[in-house]
């Protein structure tokens, strides 16, 4: 019989050959075709990176002018979507309106499903990156019973997904620079991350040959659970439980306790075992932007930095190497943009797709790459005779 090696969770199967994003864990570095994520995050902003992702190499001003062009042009969705969305409860989550509207665009943009086809491929990842924006706010819009706003072509990447989100048509929503800034520093920090569970489940559903559409609406789905994306609205919902500086002992004693299935969310990671240097920059921004705000003693961020420090402190978390990770400080500085917890993860999914995007057309273009089939250790009965049912 075939003799299978047991690797659950995939902690040490290579699924393929990558030259798009490099992390040693025990170092805490993030590098993007080379490039460190500290240094990309100070001086790039997020369409050069999706650049960079998807092409390889840093834009010159032509290339880069090109491109945000091409990804302004593609912002508006088909005015018929407006419909696929209205179809949905107005409590729904709004990542569950986006894994719907995301894969139903392959019943809409027929001119860019056929994978064959280079520049079908071409313009599927384009319409994916610019349309993301306009999904996450309108499914927002929606949850909120507000009208949807238009994409804005003049405005920044970042400063028009403030304003889809925060304008209504009686009032245009003045996008601070600082925050657009901020936003934009959320998404680069999170455009990728290797093949983690949602970048390998798009992997694995295109290994079929499923139309790009699908396969990012695959990752969306993946990307919701509150181990993976989902962690940062779970973390900042847990900061607010806690509610204060004094409650922490007791959440630091459930999280060590065996016996209770509750963890520190936005603390621990598979990779990083030193610390994640994306959760270092967050930290620094989280500070930047509240300062802005002018929210001062803000008591979510004050629970934060203790508990980070008090289970930094404890050997717990040392001994297993658990660090504050990407998840840990997003949430503070999102909610004091006004958004609320249920937009993180969709904040987080549109941010990812280009790396989905990225990983999705190098799959393709690798001469290896063949249907994604893991076999498994059976552990069932053996063969068996069928028990007519009344002899049971
Ligand atoms: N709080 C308390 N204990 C933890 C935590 C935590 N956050 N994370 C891991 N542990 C313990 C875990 O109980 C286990 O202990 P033992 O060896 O005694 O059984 C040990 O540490 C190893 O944990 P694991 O679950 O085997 O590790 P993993 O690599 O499978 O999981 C993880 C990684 C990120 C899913 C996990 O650390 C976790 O659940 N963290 C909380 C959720 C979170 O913040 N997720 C966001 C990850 S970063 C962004 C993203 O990927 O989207």
């Amino acid at each position: 019989a075939d003799v299978f090696t047991y690797d659950p969770g995939f902690t040490s199967t290579a699924s393929c050959d990558s030259t798009i994003t490099f992390i040693d864990g025990d170092k805490g570095e993030l590098l993007h075709r080379g490039y460190p994520i500290d240094q990309l995050a100070e001086k790039s902003h997020y369409l050069e990176v999706c650049y960079l992702l998807l092409y390889g190499e840093l834009p010159s001003s032509g290339e880069l002018e090109k491109f945000e062009n091409t990804i302004t042009r593609h912002t508006m969705l088909h005015e018929q979507m407006q419909y696929f969305f209205r179809g949905f409860r107005r409590d729904a989550h709004p990542m569950a309106t986006m894994v719907g509207v995301v894969g139903a665009m392959s019943a809409f943009y027929h001119d860019s499903t056929d994978i064959s086809d280079n520049s079908q491929r071409e313009i599927a990842s384009h319409r994916l990156i610019a349309k993301m924006p306009t999904i996450a706010a309108w499914a927002y819009k929606y949850s909120i019973g507000q009208p949807f706003v238009y994409p804005r072509n003049d405005l920044s990447y970042a400063a028009n997904f403030l304003h889809m989100c925060f304008s209504v048509p009686a009032e245009p929503y003045h996008v601070n620079p600082i925050l657009s800034r901020a936003m934009d520093r959320i998404f680069t920090l999170h455009a990728d991350h290797e093949q983690n569970a949602s970048t390998s489940t798009v992997r694995l559903a295109s290994s079929s040959g499923a139309n790009p559409f699908a396969c990012i609406a695959a990752g969306i789905a993946c990307l919701w659970g509150p181990a993976h994306g989902g962690a940062n609205q779970a973390c900042l919902e847990m900061l607010k439980e806690i509610g204060s500086p004094d409650k922490i002992p007791e959440y630091i004693a459930r999280a060590k306790d065996k016996n209770d299935p509750f963890r520190l969310m936005g603390f621990g990671h598979r990779v990083y075992k030193n610390f994640d240097p994306r959760a270092t920059v967050m930290k620094q921004s989280a500070d930047e932007v509240l300062d802005l705000l002018g929210v001062e003693n803000n008591p979510v961020l004050a629970t934060a930095k203790e508990l980070e420090k008090q289970a930094l402190a404890d050997d717990y978390f040392s001994e297993k190497k658990l660090f504050p990770n990407v998840d840990f400080y997003s949430g503070i500085i999102l909610e004091a943009m006004g958004f609320p917890t249920s937009m993180f993860t969709p904040i987080f999914a549109l941010s990812r797709t280009v790396g989905w995007v990225s990983q999705w057309k190098e799959q393709l273009a690798d001469p290896h790459h063949r249907i994604g089939r893991p076999r498994q250790l059976y552990r069932g009965h053996t063969l068996r005779d069928y028990t007519d049912i009344e002899n049971r």
